[in-house]
């Protein structure tokens, strides 16, 4: 297996962190840490279950940003992790991790960006009654889901589409797209 190191950053339920680890043979790098900002997130056990190293912090114990992000940075540097791969990471990125990493650090976001930046995308693109949404994978700078696109799947919003319903298709379509993203861009960086 290829000597490239990643680390997934998640917040929740870890649906992604899962679709990516299950193509994990084929990534064309090694994860080797999941980091987690909340302690009694699901996607915890799930890394565990799978035998994976965690940096697992609570926000709120630290003063600023900075200190939490600092902690990180020095955890993927002892771990060599050349790329970060958010994954439902409830956190904006401050300049810390992006002195180190911008350019290396990707996300998923589930709308058509620039379209319904921000949190609760599906719920934005339901009240505003659009006929689209989608997916984005995009790379992190110091906006909030302003960075550069790599690759976007557009999902038809049917009018009986609960928010339910629509998040279901955009994980799908998640789970399909972002390993493959992973995969075509490891493959160009080599
Ligand atoms: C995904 O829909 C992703 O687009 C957004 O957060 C959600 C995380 O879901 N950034 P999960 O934890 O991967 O299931």
């Amino acid at each position: 297996m290829t000597d490239i190191k990643a680390a997934i950053f998640a917040s929740g339920t870890g649906s992604n962190f899962e679709a990516i680890m299950d193509q994990h043979e084929n990534l064309g790098c090694r994860v080797v840490l999941l980091v987690c900002d909340n302690p009694s997130a699901p996607v915890i056990e799930k890394a565990m279950m799978r035998g994976l190293e965690t940096f697992v912090f609570n926000p709120k114990a630290y003063q600023t940003k900075a200190d939490y992000e600092e902690k990180i940075v020095q955890k993927l540097r002892e771990l060599h992790v050349e790329w970060i791969f958010l994954a439902g990471y409830m956190r904006i990125v401050g300049p810390t991790l992006l002195a180190e990493y911008e350019g290396h650090m990707i996300n998923v976001h589930p709308s058509l960006l620039p379209a319904f930046p921000g949190k609760d995308a599906i719920g934005q693109a339901l009240a505003a009654g659009v006929t689209k949404t989608g997916v984005t994978i995009h790379y992190i700078d110091e906006g909030i889901d302003t960075g550069p696109i790599i690759a976007q799947q557009e999902i038809a919003i049917d009018p009986t589409d609960t928010k339910e319903t629509l998040q279901d298709k955009i994980h799908a379509v998640e789970h399909e797209l972002y390993p493959k993203v992973i995969r075509e861009l490891l493959k160009q960086k080599v």
